[in-house]
């Protein structure tokens, strides 16, 4: 969370630090704020809400100057206002800050001990007066040094000073950081999106390292201040996929990619012409692994948990699920034969990326699902696979939740046949099925009417459940977190059978209900479940596949009919009209849907 900049340049900085915070508004969207090194003093402009506001502040403020830092902030310590948003100043230093500053009340004490004065309710103010108390004696590196040394938690961050107005520090501990090569000029950002409009050449910094930037020249250090090289990386331009073309919202566009989602990862995985899976380099014996622990938060646990039904079905694998936020605090019994696969579309969701570190440090087999392949996650996993799904940028995770679905799938599928868990007939079969996956999902898209026409009744409700059993169950508690995060109405996923056990008690007259039950082995289970909501009061959506077989059940009120396909595949065709759902309920509200209120897409604070 929180988005940050920094330019030093010959040309002016202002204009390109508000466009750079314009692409890292989905990090963050509640204040931003901007200080350069102006006539040779800080100076700062700063502003509650969007960057579109900050535009407008800077403008009217005229302000100059060619080194700059630039942040747009998501609240930890302190409310969204002006005076909290980023940078904090003090006379010689400013700094933006991602992250959580851990031990910040105890450096608080220590600084007003020796008279320094705090305006803001911030983590990251520490900070600033933590340096100014450094520089009083100790020149910048060592200043720079010192001042990580003190600081607990995660942090990114880009640092201008007064009496050294041609610089920017950037330090990183958990939090990305990215440097971006260009002509006359050198940039900070949090990742490689808020440069790609400057310059394709990237370089990332590595936990516990820092740099300065000048504009014709970059050095980067480990903490001990050691002088260090680094790689640069030439990035690919694909400028057009961060534009919404004819879309209203990021979302809407997303969902509508998801058939090419599908068509473009089933071209990198599977040889056509062989009829195979193709996962190259895989640097682990298959034999060596016996068990599989998946990893992720929100969508990608979802996703994680799909997983796992189709790793039972498919596998011998002994199969764990993990939520990274528990996994990493918890005792974990770590074992030599398991797989450990981080799940995560960004890649730097902050407890993902923990949860990998400790399997890392314990010397564990790791694997990465991932998006954005540049990303700490990536980077860090001994073996990494893409789910080729290009930027997504609105906050609800749509066409990465289908790439990371359809990846873990064809992860399993690769690994049932090396261990010959799955007979060769099967396996063709099989692929032969995700070859035409995409064509399903593009008719899948067409609940639109249907759709728009009931989303009020969700709206007006107190709240809504989401049912299902066996693959179905992850994905209603998949289309229940999509309806909360974007039409911000309560909703509840939970398995079909376990109603009866207590959350059958909320059911009253009128409650929309979503029914997932594809004709599936628990089609027949879920419609009783089905009933028994219906003789208790609620309105149902069912969401079936298309067949000859009539309904058994009585007052449906709505039915949405997906293609037939094989068992383990509807998941990827059920989930498009919750998203749809979530989509038309919040446009309907007049929300704002690809920056849902108090959310951010990536989620790097703990
Ligand atoms: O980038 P990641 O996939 O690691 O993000 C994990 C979650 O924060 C994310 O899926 C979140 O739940 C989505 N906003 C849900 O739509």
């Amino acid at each position: 969370m929180c988005g940050i900049i920094g330019i030093t340049s010959n040309k002016l900085v202002s204009s390109p630090i508000i466009n750079s915070l314009k692409k890292l508004e989905y990090r963050g969207y509640d204040s931003a704020g901007i200080a350069t090194i102006d006539s040779g003093y800080i100076k700062e402009v700063k502003c509650e809400g969007r960057v579109e506001s900050l535009e407008e502040a800077v403008s009217k403020s005229k302000l100059t100057g060619n080194v700059g830092i630039g942040h747009v902030r998501w609240a930890t310590h302190g409310i969204p206002n002006t005076i909290n948003a980023h940078p904090h100043s003090s006379e010689n230093v400013s700094v933006v800050h991602n992250g959580i500053i851990e031990n910040s009340t105890l450096l608080k004490k220590f600084l007003i001990n020796k008279g320094h004065k705090f305006k803001s309710q911030t983590d990251t103010e520490v900070i600033v007066h933590l340096i100014t108390e450094y520089l009083k004696k100790d020149n910048l590196k060592d200043a720079i040094i010192k001042v990580l040394k003190k600081l607990h938690g995660s942090f990114a961050l880009g640092i201008i000073f007064k009496d050294n107005p041609n610089l920017i520090v950037g330090a990183r501990r958990g939090s990305p950081l990215a440097v971006g090569y260009g002509p006359g000029e050198n940039y900070l950002g949090s990742d490689s999106y808020a440069l790609k409009s400057m310059t394709n050449k990237i370089s990332y910094l590595n936990d516990g390292e820092f740099c300065i930037i000048k504009k014709d020249n970059v050095e980067f250090f480990n903490k001990g201040g050691k002088k260090i090289n680094k790689k640069i990386l030439h990035l690919s331009s694909d400028e057009q996929n961060y534009e919404k073309g004819d879309y209203k919202h990021f979302m809407a566009k997303e969902i509508d990619e998801q058939p090419n989602t599908i068509k473009n990862c089933v071209n990198e995985y599977i040889d056509k012409i062989n009829k195979d899976i193709n996962i190259f380099n895989f640097p682990f014996k298959e034999k060596e692994i016996k068990s599989i622990t998946l990893i992720g938060c929100g969508t990608a646990y979802h996703s994680c948990l799909i997983a796992k039904y189709w790793f039972e079905q498919l596998t011998s694998f002994d199969v764990s699920i993990d939520i990274a936020s528990e996994f990493r605090y918890r005792k974990n019994k770590f074992k030599k034969d398991c797989l450990y696969v981080f799940v995560s579309q960004s890649g730097e969701t902050a407890d993902t990326y923990a949860a990998l570190d400790l399997c890392n440090k314990n010397k564990m087999k790791t694997c990465s699902v991932v998006n954005v392949i540049e990303s700490s996650i990536a980077r860090d996993s001994k073996f990494v696979l893409p789910i080729h799904c290009g930027p997504e940028i609105g906050v609800a995770s749509t066409k990465a939740f289908l790439g990371q679905m359809l990846v873990l799938y064809i992860l399993c599928l690769k690994l049932a046949q090396k261990r010959k868990d799955i007979s060769k007939k099967d396996y063709l079969k099989k692929i032969k099925n995700l070859l035409n996956l995409a064509e399903l999902v593009k008719h899948s898209l067409a609940t639109e009417n249907k759709i728009q026409s009931i989303c009020s009744s969700f709206i007006d409700a107190k709240g809504s459940m989401f049912l299902g059993r066996g693959y179905s169950f992850p994905v209603a508690l998949e289309g229940a977190l999509k309806l909360k995060e974007l039409a911000y109405v309560h909703a509840e996923g939970y398995p079909a059978g376990e109603m009866k056990h207590g959350p059958l008690a909320l059911i009253e007259d009128g409650m929309p209900v979503v029914v997932i039950a594809p004709r599936d082995q628990h089609y027949k289970k879920t419609i009783s479940n089905m009933q028994e909501v219906i003789a208790r009061g609620a309105k149902v959506l069912l969401i079936t596949n298309k067949s000859k077989d009539e309904i058994y059940s009585e007052n449906i009120w709505e039915t949405i009919e997906v293609e037939n396909t094989e068992d383990d595949l509807f998941p990827f065709l059920v989930t498009i009209p919750l998203q749809k759902l979530a989509y038309y309920s919040a446009l309907k509200k007049g929300y704002d849907i690809d920056k849902p209120r108090n959310l951010a897409k990536s989620v790097t604070v703990e």
